[in-house]
């Protein structure tokens, strides 16, 4: 299966094109300046993972995670956020030169259905993200001696539609890009995966 008949999967199954799921790594100033730096992209992984490791009225998903504590999970998942919305490597440098998002995801029982659920804890979280919430004070406020002249990484509210727009089509296609592209995975590029439900996708 080749890269473009995958990307069509995916635009299939999520409604979004890979050029639309580009959007979010074209924005000035980046996606990572606009979220409030490292600190911000942690933000964004702890709202998520603390809402994935509460989500106790959906088993079947929280058992998804059941090998990885949140702590760690939030730590692979921000250092991923800073390297590819425009901050320095940090996935790199704890992961190895390989980001292998897909290869990462394949040994776990992730199907449409946990992709959707994925794409509304994510959506929720940005909602609760300071610098994605015009009724929150800027991340970036606690961080003014750092960006004395970098007055763009406050966002009115067209950037913070424009980026939330872009970030929900960026993990919209990512979510449902990994689990069609994850089915055409070779055994020795696998990694990860629980024991839980095992023969159960969802
Ligand atoms: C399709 C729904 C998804 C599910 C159910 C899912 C589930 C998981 C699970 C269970 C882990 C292991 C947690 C750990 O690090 O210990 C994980 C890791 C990770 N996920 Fe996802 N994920 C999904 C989609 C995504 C998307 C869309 C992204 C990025 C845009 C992403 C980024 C990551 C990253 C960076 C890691 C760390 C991998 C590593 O370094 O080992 N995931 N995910």
């Amino acid at each position: 299966m080749s890269k473009q008949e995958l990307q069509h999967r995916a635009y299939k199954a999520s409604g979004v094109s890979y050029e639309e799921s580009l959007r979010v790594t074209q924005l000035v100033p980046c996606l990572y300046k606009r979220l409030g730096y490292e600190l911000g992209c942690e933000k964004l992984s702890q709202l998520f993972y603390d809402a994935v490791f509460e989500d106790t009225e959906n088993v079947w998903f929280l058992n998804i995670f059941v090998s990885s504590t949140k702590r760690e999970a939030v730590e692979n998942q921000y250092r991923f956020f800073v390297q590819i919305f425009g901050g320095p490597d940090l996935y790199k440098q704890k992961k190895g030169k390989y980001t292998r998002l897909v290869g990462r995801h394949a040994a776990y029982p992730i199907g449409h259905t946990a992709a959707d659920h994925w794409v509304k804890h994510m959506e929720d979280a940005m909602n609760e993200h300071p610098n994605l919430n015009k009724l929150h004070k800027s991340n970036n406020d606690d961080n003014d001696n750092n960006n004395k002249n970098d007055n763009n990484n406050r966002m009115n509210e067209n950037n913070i539609i424009e980026t939330k727009e872009a970030m929900r089509l960026y993990f919209r296609y990512t979510a449902h890009y990994i689990v069609v592209a994850k089915e055409y995975m070779r055994d020795d590029q696998l990694s990860g995966g629980t024991g839980v439900d095992e023969g159960r996708v969802w």
